[in-house]
């Protein structure tokens, strides 16, 4: 008698949820080289709005050991320290280990999340003031898209002035989608106040294309312009704070100009009028 192979009707074990992992929720492209996404936040995950923390997938297997570790980057957390999801803001570098592979995750997919966030650029490293500067470059953007959803930002200052200096116009699209949304936001109107948006002065600008306003804000405050397009005084160490996030060399730049106004760096352990962050290493 031929005995057959029972057939198994159970159903597949389901692989067990790694620890430290997040689902995707929301992908949005904005240009080859620009996407922001959302996940789940760990239900004990706290952190200051501007923070950031590690995130990353899984690497490639290790062909010495055979074994794979997660691949991680640090990434400020792009939503406010309010909401339930988290929101991330990305470049996507075509041979980047890391974003080579995280620009192409779906909703549903899975991402590491190293819950210790951590940063400069918080209220807390800054004393009172009434104007506040928020300075960034390319995707430096991601930590201001945090800080302009946060109640703190609005109950501590007067005036919120926020450039963004990209080279092409199409990478202003997100920073820009942000600020627009703030209008329609009902918890920020319920919890701040109607028209609490009306505090912004966005001052975006291209270097390499054509757009409304030209130049490095290095530059258009140098000389002036920048202040004469907001209408308002220029920098003084009494009233205004500032936080600046870009490429090395725009950090750098604007620090330096920060000091010759009179005002002096801050950090976690002794607020003081600036503070700074790199948007990426190098
Ligand atoms: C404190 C901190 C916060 C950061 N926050 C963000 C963030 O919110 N969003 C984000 O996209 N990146 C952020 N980065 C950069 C991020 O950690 C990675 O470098 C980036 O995701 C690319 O990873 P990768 O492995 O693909 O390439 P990497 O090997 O890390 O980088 C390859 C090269 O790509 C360029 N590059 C890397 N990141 C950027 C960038 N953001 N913009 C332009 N060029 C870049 C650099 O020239 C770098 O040498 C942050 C870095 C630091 C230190
Ligand atoms: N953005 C792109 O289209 C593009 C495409 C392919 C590859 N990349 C590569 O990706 C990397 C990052 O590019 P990125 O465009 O995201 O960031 P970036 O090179 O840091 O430039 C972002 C913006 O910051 C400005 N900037 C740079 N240094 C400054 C300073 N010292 N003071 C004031 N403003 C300053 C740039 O102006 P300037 O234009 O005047 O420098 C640009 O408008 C670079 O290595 C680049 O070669 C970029």
């Amino acid at each position: 008698m031929n005995e057959q192979t029972p057939v198994t009707t159970a159903p597949a074990a389901k692989a067990p949820k790694l620890p430290n992992t997040e689902t995707v929720t929301e992908v949005k492209h904005y240009t080859d080289r620009l996407f922001s996404f959302k996940c789940t936040r760990p239900a004990s995950l706290r952190f200051r709005s501007g923070e950031f923390v590690m995130i990353g997938l899984m690497g490639d297997v290790n062909p010495k050991t055979g074994k794979q570790v997660p691949l991680l980057r640090a990434y400020s957390i792009a939503s406010p320290s309010w909401d339930e999801e988290m929101e991330f803001y990305s470049i996507k570098v075509q041979d980047g280990p890391l974003t080579s592979k995280l620009q192409h995750i779906k909703v549903g997919d899975e991402i590491f999340m190293k819950p210790k966030p951590v940063g400069t650029l918080v209220h807390d490293a800054l004393i009172p003031g009434k104007r506040m500067w928020f300075f960034a470059t390319g995707t430096g953007f991601a930590p201001f898209a945090s800080l302009l959803r946060e109640p703190q930002t609005f109950e501590d200052y007067d005036e919120i002035i926020i450039t963004h200096t990209c080279r092409q116009a199409d990478e202003l699209i997100y920073g820009r989608n942000i600020i627009e949304s703030l209008k329609e936001d009902e918890l920020l109107n319920e919890v701040i106040g109607e028209g609490f948006w009306k505090k912004i002065k966005y001052y975006p600008t291209t270097t390499r294309e054509e757009s409304a306003k030209m130049g490095r804000i290095t530059d258009l405050i140098n000389s002036g312009e920048a202040y004469k397009d907001l209408g308002v005084e220029p920098l003084c160490p009494q009233n205004d704070r500032a936080m600046i996030c870009g490429n090395l060399a725009f950090n750098l730049e604007l620090k330096a100009m920060l000091e010759a106004a009179g005002l002096e760096e801050g950090a976690n352990s002794k607020p003081a009028q600036y503070v700074v962050e790199k948007a990426f290493l190098d």
